[in-house]
């Protein structure tokens, strides 16, 4: 018997002992995926790590292996201080000299060595020995670990690959675009003229000489092309019906055709179903064109520009309470369609202003149905002195048909009511602020030119030039995050290397700068508070600079 069966006939032992369910080969290594992203050990308990000489201790998740190896378990190669990959197919293989050839972001900075297996990859976890029978550098913790423990994490590290991604083909990577059926039509018919575009472009390009991982070829056996110059299938997936349907239709899809990652996309209010199966299968979710996007602390693979109209309330919530409070205002009126996205935003503010000696009182408007004016609208007749009216372009414009301006303070949600060309008449925008959650206009030019310049030389009609660009923006970023990912195809690599190029990112596109940390999900952080320059057009000026609430 192998050590790792034998370690895991223990752990099984020891769980039946202790009188749980003996779970199969896949739940030892899902224990051991615990101990590997959380630090959290099989029996609850947190994982314990010493970096012998220097004798720091870690504890719980800053002693996971995650923290250095990555979620993709490829490491990271940043000059002398490398963290060398453990993924099966690099630990249970030898590691030969270091290749030349590869570029140098991912050559070998480490010392060859021979394959590991169960057993001399425990005494490397428990007491820093690598499979030589050498001691590693301190920087890798040592780990006083049981042997279910160790039976767990050695089961997660030999299920751990980066070739066995969803999606993946010798030739092609397959990726799928998902529309929801409440996104708009004519955003929708922008966005995908792009991305076809896109693809067809991306096919039709010669290839380029692949960069070769040190394990590629020579030590591994390689994959053929590097990830970047396989052929894009891109796969439209429709949704339809309520959004509780959307998993089951999303898994059905998935099951009938893998994908590597989703690439853009477009929803409105509901975007959680796209997002959950996500996280689920590990598919990087890369940039949808989303209003109220939605990441869990656990949450991994999702990337967004910005977090949308829930940014926009966060805007919206300090101008009030910095600016407005100063000038005795007190009561906030929200309005807002019931299930469009401003029922979330409208929460997302009425909890940041939260003792700040606001009232807020919050207007449901039925979901369809023509209004009027907001006196007919409303339930309740009484007035506040800021309204946050949290709607489309067709109801602004019927409100302001039928309606003398509102006496106080108006705020309107920037990205569902058109941007600078929402359309609200001279009288009501005296007193009107929009959120903003992009560069302003006469500020976006050379960031914006190189995307506008594309579309143009594609003949591609403009209709929604802020969806049209991020969606181009969407697909650079993932052609050039493809490029430093060697050979392996591993969507958790994806997100680890558009980290990591985001930073240097010179074209923008609609947004002033991009990052994201680990554990960051928007790229985009922040925004304006912007008003209209004069009585007509689509000129505006900032009222506040640049803001991160
Ligand atoms: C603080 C950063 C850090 C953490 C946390 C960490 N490691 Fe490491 N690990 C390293 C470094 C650095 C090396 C390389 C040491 C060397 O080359 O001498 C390494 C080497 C290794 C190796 C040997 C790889 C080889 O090719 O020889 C294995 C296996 C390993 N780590 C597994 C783990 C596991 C499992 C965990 C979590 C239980 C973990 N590491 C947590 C930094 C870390």
């Amino acid at each position: 018997m192998r050590i790792g069966q034998r370690l895991a006939v223990i752990a099984c032992a020891l769980l039946a002992a202790a009188g749980r369910p003996v779970p199969n080969r896949s739940d030892i290594a899902q224990l051991g995926e615990a101990i590997y992203l959380h630090g959290v050990l099989p029996g609850g308990a947190p994982l314990e790590g010493t970096q012998s000489r220097m004798g720091i201790h870690q504890h719980g998740a800053d002693a996971a292996c995650v923290n250095c190896h990555q979620r993709s378990g490829l490491g990271s190669h940043e000059g002398a201080s490398a963290i060398p990959p453990v993924t099966s197919e690099y630990l249970f293989h030898p590691r030969l000299p270091e290749a030349h050839d590869g570029p140098a972001a991912i050559a070998n900075p480490h010392r060859p060595r021979a394959a590991y297996n169960d057993e001399t990859l425990a005494r490397a976890i428990r007491s820093g020995i690598d499979s030589e029978g050498r001691p590693l550098n301190d920087l890798m913790p040592r780990f006083d670990l049981d042997d279910a423990s160790i039976a767990a994490v050695v089961a997660y590290l030999r299920e751990l690959a980066s070739h066995r991604s969803p999606g993946v083909t010798e030739a092609a990577l397959h990726f799928a675009t998902i529309v929801t059926p409440d996104a708009d039509p004519v955003a929708r018919r922008g966005m995908l003229d792009v991305l076809e575009r896109y693809v067809t472009q991306h096919n039709s390009a010669p290839l380029k000489p692949s960069p070769s991982s040190w394990a590629a070829g020579r030590q591994v056996g390689a994959t053929g092309a590097g990830v970047a110059n396989r052929h894009w299938q891109l796969h439209l997936w429709e949704l339809s019906g309520a959004p509780e349907t959307w998993r089951a239709q999303l898994e059905r899809q998935f099951a009938a055709q893998p994908v590597f990652a989703l690439l853009s996309g477009l929803g409105t209010a509901q975007w959680a179903p796209v997002q959950g199966f996500c996280e689920q299968h590990a598919v990087p979710c890369f940039f949808p064109n989303v209003e109220v996007p939605i990441a869990g602390e656990q949450d991994f693979y999702s990337v967004y520009f910005s977090e949308g109209v829930l940014l926009e309330a966060q805007l919206i919530a300090r101008a009030i309470a910095s600016g407005d409070a100063d000038s005795g205002a007190s009561t906030v009126r929200q309005v807002y369609r019931r299930g469009d996205s401003g029922e979330a935003a409208a929460a997302v503010l009425t909890t940041a202003l939260q003792g700040r000696n606001f009232g807020v009182t919050n207007d449901a408007l039925p979901a369809e149905g023509a209004i009027r004016s907001l006196n007919d609208a409303l339930a309740r007749g009484h007035s506040a002195e800021i309204l946050v009216l949290w709607l489309r372009p067709h109801d602004l414009a019927a409100l302001a048909r039928h309606d003398a301006p509102p006496p106080g303070r108006l705020y309107l949600s920037g990205i569902m009511s058109g941007l600078e060309n929402a359309p609200l008449p001279p009288s009501w925008r005296a007193n009107a602020a929009l959120s903003y959650p992009f560069e302003l206009p006469q500020r976006r030019g050379v960031q914006l030119d190189y995307a506008r310049g594309w579309l143009s030389f594609n003949h591609i009609p403009v209709v929604d030039l802020q969806v049209q660009a991020d969606t181009y923006l969407a697909c650079t970023l993932l052609s050039d995050a493809l490029k430093l990912m060697a050979d392996h195809a591993s969507g958790a690599y994806l997100i680890e290397q558009l980290q990591g190029l985001l930073e240097h990112r010179s074209l923008t596109g609609y947004y002033p700068h991009l990052a994201l940390a680990t554990h960051q999900h928007f790229a985009s952080k922040g925004g304006y508070i912007v008003r209209f320059d004069t009585p007509q057009g689509t000129s505006v000026v900032a009222n506040s600079p640049w803001t991160v609430p």
